[in-house]
């Protein structure tokens, strides 16, 4: 219940999000995430899903990349924009993409691919809007789970 409250407390929030964000997530990982991506105007036309307040964002979001970044949260998207992280910031939900078929030559999800619930419908969706021949690419956080055995 506890968890709750406060989940809810930081996804209302985009500031408590960003201090969350700073302690917990390692900042530095991203731009290691993203260095080593290195998206840039050959990549043709990329789409961020749950891009947040734009903290992995603005790594890529540069004036040489066609680059759109979509969350579900308004407040998020209201926030990233406002800090300049990303230029062209949409709100919607990943497992209904407002985009035509075939738009994006990559689709990123940067450290929120652990929050999909429904990947079928995910999945399709992203199989819908990349060009044949394109990529989907999941930076995140795995966490190693050791299995127990009863004896
Ligand atoms: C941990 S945050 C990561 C944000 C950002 N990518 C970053 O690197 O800081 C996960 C984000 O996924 C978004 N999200 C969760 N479910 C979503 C969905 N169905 N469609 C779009 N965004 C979603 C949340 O609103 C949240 O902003």
């Amino acid at each position: 219940m506890q968890e709750k409250i406060l989940a809810h407390f930081f996804y209302k929030y985009a500031l408590a999000y960003e201090a969350l964000n700073h302690i917990v997530h390692f900042p530095d990982l991203r731009k290691k995430w993203m260095d080593k991506l290195q998206i840039g105007p050959d990549d043709g036309r990329v789409l961020e899903l749950g891009c947040g307040t734009g903290v992995s964002s603005k790594i890529f979001d540069k004036e040489n990349v066609l680059s759109i970044h979509l969350d579900i949260n308004e407040k998020f998207v209201r926030y990233g924009k406002k800090k300049k992280r990303f230029i062209n910031g949409v709100v919607g939900t990943a497992y209904n993409l407002c985009f035509p078929d075939r738009t994006f030559d990559k689709i990123i999800f940067a450290d929120a691919f652990h929050h999909v619930l429904d990947h079928e419908r995910l999945f399709q969706e992203c199989n819908r809007v990349l060009k044949p021949g394109g990529t989907f690419i999941v930076l995140d956080i795995v966490h190693k789970i050791s299995a127990q055995t009863s004896s």
